[in-house]
């Protein structure tokens, strides 16, 4: 079982996934700051600039790997910053749930970061006992609700946020997109290491 994962994007660019560790706090913080707002208004829902917050680090770097992780994927022709990231986090009331949140840079979005991103999520926490993952977005980020539905969840509407879910245990519902084509390869190519 690895959880360094040495593996090309689509394009053949060679790349690292591997977990954030509490030493990379600043590097976390100077990759927030590179984010443009609306990245940063989609993926952490605040308007308020540059600088993140010492509460949000710590939700993102800290606690029990079996209950939460936040995994980076990092090009290796380029030290910084990281390519994008992704967690889950247990739901504390029903630790077979777990809620995921992520985001690439803008500009390496749509290079299948996002879908990778997805699958190693979803084989981590899947390891740690997760059957069930929820993620949000707000009803304006058309491309992030478009993609999670295209990765196979299903979508409902609180009023406030979209909300989508996806069975980790079941991948037959799987709809016939790229997106999900993408998905699947990525969970049986890396299940073997991930699952071990
Ligand atoms: C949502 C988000 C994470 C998606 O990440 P991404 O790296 O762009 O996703 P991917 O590249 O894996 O997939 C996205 C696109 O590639 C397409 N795609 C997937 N596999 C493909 C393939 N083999 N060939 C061509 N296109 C493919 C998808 O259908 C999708 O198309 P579209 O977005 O152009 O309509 C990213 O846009 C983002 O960070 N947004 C800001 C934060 C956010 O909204 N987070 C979500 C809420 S927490």
């Amino acid at each position: 079982m690895s959880d360094r994962l040495d593996i090309k994007l689509r394009d053949g660019t060679p790349i690292l996934a591997r977990p954030l560790v509490p030493a990379d706090r600043e590097a976390l913080a100077e990759a927030y700051r590179r984010l443009s707002p609306e990245a940063r208004y989609n993926r952490f829902w605040t308007h308020t600039g540059e600088v993140v917050g010492d509460k949000m680090l710590d939700r993102i770097l800290g606690g029990n790997p079996d209950d939460h992780m936040t995994w980076a994927v990092l090009d290796l022709s380029r030290e910084f910053p990281p390519l994008g990231g992704a967690s889950w986090w247990k739901n504390p009331e029903d630790p077979t749930e777990a809620e995921i949140s992520m985001v690439v840079l803008d500009e390496d979005q749509g290079r299948g970061v996002g879908t990778l991103l997805l699958a190693v999520v979803w084989l981590s926490a899947f390891r740690a006992g997760v059957t069930r993952m929820v993620g949000y977005t707000h009803i304006e980020n058309r491309r992030a609700a478009k993609w999670m539905r295209d990765c196979g969840a299903d979508a409902t509407w609180d009023g406030y946020k979209l909300i989508f879910r996806w069975r980790l245990d079941d991948l037959d519902g799987l709809p016939e997109t790229l997106a999900a084509a993408d998905l699947a390869d990525w969970l049986a190519n890396l299940a073997p290491e991930m699952l071990g």
